[in-house]
C-alpha cells in the first residue's frame, strides 16, 4: 500500500477483499459484460447475476418500469443454469484480479444444497450469496426469506456443501428483519447482505392496467435507500457476523453513510444501469472521503455512528 492511502481492505469471513465495493446481483450481468465500461480489477468483488440449477427465462414483458428515483423489475430470474454459467461464464474470472461471489437461487432446500455442492468444485467462487428474498418468483424465493425456520434451513444446507464464505441475502419484505438475520447467523452464515427489492406495484391510469406483466415486481435504487440503511442499522446490532449495506447506493456518500450503520462492505445495483461506472467512483470517493476525514482505514468507519 501506497504511503498516505487508506486502508480499504474488508473481509468477509476467511474472504479479504481489496475495497468494500462490491456490485449487486442482477445488475452488472456475469461481469464481463462491464469490462469495456469499469475497471473490473479496481472492485472488491463482482457479485454476478443469480443462478438456478436449470436455465430460467424469466418472466413475460415488460419486466421492467421506471418509478421515481427508482425502478420496479420483475425479470422472474432469467439465467443460464449453473452449467452454462461454469462452463461458459466462470472462466472469464481467471483474467481479472477481483474475486467473483456467484449468487444462488432455487426452488427448494435440496436445489439451494445441489447447488453449494457443485459451485464447491469450482475454485474461481470465492463466496456464495444465497438469495432466500426474491419478490418476483412465484414459488422458492419470497418463502425462504420471511420464515426464520425456513431460512435457517436454506443456511444449513448450503453451509454443510460448500466450504469458502456463505453470505444469506436477506429480504426486506417481513415484519422483523432481525429475526431472520439472527436465524440465518445461528444457521452457519459467515455474512448477511441487505436489502433486495421492496415489493411494488405501478398503475397506468390509462389503460387501467398493471405496468408489469408480472403486476408486482421488486424496487429498487435511490428511492429504497433509508428503507435499506434503516435495516443494515438494525441488523448490524442484531448479530455478530459482517453485514453487506445494499440499497440505491450510487455514490461514496450513500456508501459513507452504510458503513456508518455498521455495514463492512457494500453493493451497488441499480446505480450501474444509469452510471455504469459508479462502483468504481464510489471506490475512488471512499478513498477520497477517508483521507479528508485523516482516517488510515476504512474499518475506523464502521458502525461509527454517533447517537
Ligand atoms: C434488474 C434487477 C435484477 C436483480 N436480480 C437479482 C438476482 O438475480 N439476485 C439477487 O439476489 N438480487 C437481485 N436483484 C436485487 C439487487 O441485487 C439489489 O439487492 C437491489 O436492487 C437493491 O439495490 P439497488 O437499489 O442498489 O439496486 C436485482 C435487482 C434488479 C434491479
Amino acid at each position: 500500500m501506497a504511503i498516505g492511502q487508506p486502508d480499504l481492505t474488508a473481509r468477509i469471513g476467511s474472504l479479504i477483499l481489496k475495497n468494500p465495493v462490491l456490485t449487486a446481483s442482477g445488475t452488472f450481468g456475469y461481469g464481463e459484460e462491464f469490462a469495456a465500461l469499469v475497471n473490473l480489477d479496481r472492485l472488491g468483488a463482482v457479485v454476478v447475476k443469480g443462478i438456478s440449477l436449470k436455465a430460467r427465462s424469466g418472466n413475460p414483458m415488460p419486466r421492467v418500469v421506471e418509478t421515481a428515483c427508482g425502478m420496479l423489475n420483475a425479470i422472474g430470474l432469467e439465467n443460464v443454469g449453473a452449467e452454462r454459467f461454469i462452463t461458459e461464464k466462470l472462466p472469464f474470472f481467471q483474467k481479472i484480479r477481483t474475486p467473483l461471489v456467484a449468487n444462488i437461487l432455487g426452488d427448494s432446500v435440496a436445489e439451494y444444497r445441489t447447488l453449494a455442492r457443485r459451485l464447491e468444485r469450482e475454485s474461481l467462487v470465492a463466496a456464495l450469496e444465497v438469495n432466500i428474498s426474491c419478490p418476483n418468483v412465484k414459488k422458492g424465493g419470497v418463502a425462504f426469506g420471511i420464515d426464520p425456520d425456513t431460512a435457517r434451513a436454506v443456511t444449513e444446507a448450503v453451509r454443510k456443501e460448500f466450504t469458502r464464505p456463505v453470505i444469506v441475502k436477506l429480504s426486506p419484505n417481513v415484519t422483523d428483519i432481525t429475526v431472520i438475520a439472527r436465524a440465518v447467523e445461528a444457521g452457519g452464515a459467515d455474512a448477511v447482505s441487505l436489502i433486495n427489492t421492496l415489493l411494488g406495484m405501478a398503475i397506468d391510469g390509462e389503460t387501467r392496467q398493471p405496468r408489469l406483466a408480472n403486476i408486482v415486481g421488486g424496487l429498487s435504487g435511490p428511492a429504497i435507500k433509508p428503507v435499506a440503511l434503516r435495516m443494515v442499522w438494525q441488523v448490524a446490532r442484531a448479530v455478530r457476523i459482517p453485514v453487506i449495506g445494499i440499497g440505491g447506493i450510487t455514490t461514496a456518500a450513500d456508501a459513507v453513510e452504510f458503513l456508518l450503520a455498521g455495514a463492512t462492505a457494500v453493493q451497488v445495483g441499480t446505480a450501474n444501469f444509469f452510471s455504469p461506472r459508479a462502483s468504481e467512483e464510489v471506490v475512488d470517493g471512499l478513498a477520497a472521503y477517508l483521507r479528508k476525514q485523516g482516517l488510515e482505514s476504512v474499518g475506523e468507519l464502521i458502525g461509527g455512528l454517533i447517537l
